[in-house]
């Protein structure tokens, strides 16, 4: 009998996707679900043919060095900045992600955290919850209103076009867009979404959310000097990766009400969080929960699950992010 390929999966992960990997592989999983050093990892990947990772497991040149029998590594995420594809594809190694399985969740969650930062929920709450509440007012936590308004999206990918959507057919927003390339008319025109310049879209968004990818080119794509083209009454959210915001800057931008209010659901440095955004209170903090609803969570385990199987049985995965020779 020929033996069975050994694969590791390197965080914890829901019990009925392992019961589906044990059919095919010898599994090893991190029960205790702690973020595996480097050093552990390469060690609990001896022997392995493929793992199933996330976004805090690191894949680079040292690892698949010392991993020669590795043939695919799995993210459970669709952003994969956690990977050095070109180190891997050099190794021969293929990167699979989870596209699709999670844009209309994300989507949602970017527009809860845009509500909630406009119409200062957890500010409200917080003040309520502290015994502070003892008469209503008219000015009392007044918002920046969101139907009508102007939307701006930074990143148009899938989940950027699904949050174009609700905004401009669920709250009658104006919908404007950056990204790197333009849509095409049909698409722009489903999403009734404009293109404009990134300069524009700083300047005339009353709120501008980030869903683009993580890269050398996008790192502190929102700076101090972004920041000051904003409008003074403009919110910022971020559900795309931490790194993409100068936090330390955006937190002084808060602090001196340059801007209204930022909702953030990634860190730069992650899970550690920017101290001068914990002190100031017109900012939502959320733990990169964007994605987290059983449903999706489970469909994003099981999407990486399957290019886990295809690849080491068909040698075709299901999303592959890079092509081997
Ligand atoms: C993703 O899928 O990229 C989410 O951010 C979870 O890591």
């Amino acid at each position: 009998m020929t033996k069975r390929p050994s694969i590791l999966i390197a965080r914890n992960i829901f019990p009925d996707v392992v019961a589906r990997l044990r059919e095919h592989f010898e599994v090893e999983s991190n029960d205790t679900d702690g973020v595996l050093s480097p050093q552990e990892l390469v060690a609990r990947l001896q022997g392995k043919a493929g793992v199933l990772t996330t976004g805090s497991e690191k894949v680079d040149a040292a690892l698949l060095a010392a991993c020669p029998q590795l043939k695919v590594v799995a993210n459970i995420a669709v952003g994969y900045n956690n990977f050095d594809v070109p180190a891997m594809t050099a190794a021969g190694v293929v990167a699979t992600n989870t596209p699709d399985v999670l844009t209309e969740t994300t989507a949602d969650f970017g527009f809860a955290l845009l509500m909630a930062t406009a119409r200062r929920l957890t500010e409200s709450e917080h003040f309520l919850r502290a015994g502070q509440w003892n008469r209503w007012a008219l000015d009392m936590f007044a918002g920046a209103e969101v139907n009508g308004s102007t939307l701006g999206i930074l990143g148009m990918g899938r989940i950027g076009q699904a949050i174009a959507r609700r905004g401009a057919h669920g709250f009658g927003m104006k919908v404007i867009y950056n990204n790197r390339s333009r849509l095409d008319a049909a698409t722009e025109a489903e999403c009734k979404a404009s293109y404009v310049d990134k300069a524009t879209l700083l300047r005339e968004a009353d709120h501008l959310i980030l869903v683009l990818p993580y890269s050398a080119e996008s790192h502190h794509a929102i700076s101090a000097a972004e920041i000051a083209q904003m409008k003074p009454t403009a919110t910022l959210i971020n559900i795309a990766r931490g790194g993409i915001v100068d936090d330390a800057a955006l937190a002084q931008a808060l602090r001196e009400k340059r801007i209204a209010a930022a909702g953030l659901d990634v860190f730069e440095g992650e899970p550690k969080v920017h101290p001068d955004l914990l002190t100031v209170p017109n900012v939502v903090l959320t733990p990169h929960i964007a994605s987290a609803t059983i449903a999706t969570r489970k469909a994003m385990a099981n999407l990486a699950a399957d290019n886990v199987i295809a690849f080491l049985t068909t040698g075709r995965a299901v999303t592959p992010i890079n092509t081997l020779a």
